[in-house]
């Protein structure tokens, strides 16, 4: 296993694994013995950044969620886990209500849920400290003053460590680590977007993003990560849920664009030339990169995360990095 910073202040920064584990269906689609021996090989394997949130997986069975969490928590106590596992959680996006979403009934930020929902994870988790816990979506009704008064609270309390920040707006994202600066509080050090080779287009309205995702990394959002190296990319879903490589997953309507088969061409040729997959090329790429990235990716058996696993000692050379970032 490799490993990065992620943080800059002593008492919080930590080492994680190049590549983190997504449990978002551990507990719900994906059972307890698998998700169990899922965790254990990543562990094993010198895995220690684990990511859920207290919403995971509520559309699974009209919840509100709380599976995932829940389920770490059960893995945590029965194999004696400490503060060496990296869990990262959020809130603000679990459904007030079973049978409703994140869209139309989504908790939010306010000073009040974010002292609750933490709470709420940290008893799920079984855990003092949350290690990382990010803003998972936005929600403008609220003044982000407050938002990042109450994170800091909590890191000022010691409940949370390093703070992180989910599908935002970048001048969201910004603003927030302005007024947190202006006032001496910690502001957001970790930045979750989707991000992997293929990229979607920006303009694709959807219910919850309805000017366009504001979920993937775009141009603008690399290039404020390139002028701030304290802050780190999480990229989530970097294998596009499995599209890369099965036809039973196909891709989402916002990658239907003529940079899509040109990134796959190149992608193709440069799996046969490694004798690698795709999917272990994109995650090389993602690892190997000049501005740094953890990808975040799924798996739902051991067998997929082995295949995972084995991307992070996949050493692209300079020329095949070249013509994966040149193709679109
Ligand atoms: N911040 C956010 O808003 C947000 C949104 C989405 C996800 N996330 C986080 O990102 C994590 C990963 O996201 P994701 O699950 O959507 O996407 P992903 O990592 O791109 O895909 C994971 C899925 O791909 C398939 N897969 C994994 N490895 C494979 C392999 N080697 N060969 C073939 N198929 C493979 C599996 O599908 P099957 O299970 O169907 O076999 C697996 O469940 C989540 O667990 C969550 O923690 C965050």
């Amino acid at each position: 296993m490799k490993y990065r910073t992620i943080g800059t202040e002593p008492g919080t920064r930590r080492e994680v694994s190049v590549l983190a584990l997504g449990a978002m269906l551990f507990g719900s689609r994906t059972d307890e013995r698998t998700s169990f021996a899922v965790l254990d090989r990543y562990v094993e394997a010198g895995g220690n950044f684990i990511d859920t949130s207290d919403n995971y997986a509520f559309w699974t069975d009209d919840s509100q969620g709380g599976h995932s969490e829940a389920l770490l928590g059960r893995w945590r106590r029965s194999r004696g886990i400490g503060d060496e596992i990296v869990i990262a959680t959020k809130l603000g996006a679990r459904p007030l209500a079973p049978g409703t979403g994140y869209v139309d009934n989504p908790e939010g930020l306010s000073a009040k849920t974010v002292r609750e929902a933490s709470e709420r994870s940290r008893e799920r988790l079984g855990v003092e400290r949350i290690d990382l816990l990010y803003a998972h979506i936005e929600d403008r009704t609220v003044d982000p003053r407050e938002t990042v008064e109450a994170f800091g609270e909590l890191v000022a309390e010691g409940g949370v460590g390093l703070l992180g920040v989910s599908n935002h707006a970048v001048w969201r994202v910004e603003r927030a680590r302005a007024l947190a600066a202006a006032a001496g509080l910690p502001g957001y050090e970790v930045l979750q977007y989707h991000h992997s080779l293929l990229r979607p287009r920006s303009d694709v309205p959807s219910d919850l993003f309805p000017e366009g995702s504001l979920g993937a990394a775009t141009g603008e959002l690399l290039s404020y990560l390139r002028a701030e190296p304290a802050l780190s990319l999480v990229a989530y879903s970097p294998l596009l849920t499995g599209a890369y490589v099965r036809d039973d997953k196909p891709l989402p309507p916002d990658y239907d664009h003529p940079g899509t088969p040109a990134r796959l061409a190149v992608l193709r040729e440069i799996a046969e030339e490694t004798g690698a997959g795709p999917n272990q090329v994109v995650l090389a790429w993602q690892i190997g990169g000049e501005l740094p990235v953890v990808p975040l990716a799924g798996a739902s058996s051991v067998a997929q995360l082995e295949e995972n696993l084995a991307a992070v000692d996949l050493e692209l050379t300079a020329d095949q990095r070249a013509r994966l970032d040149a193709a679109h």
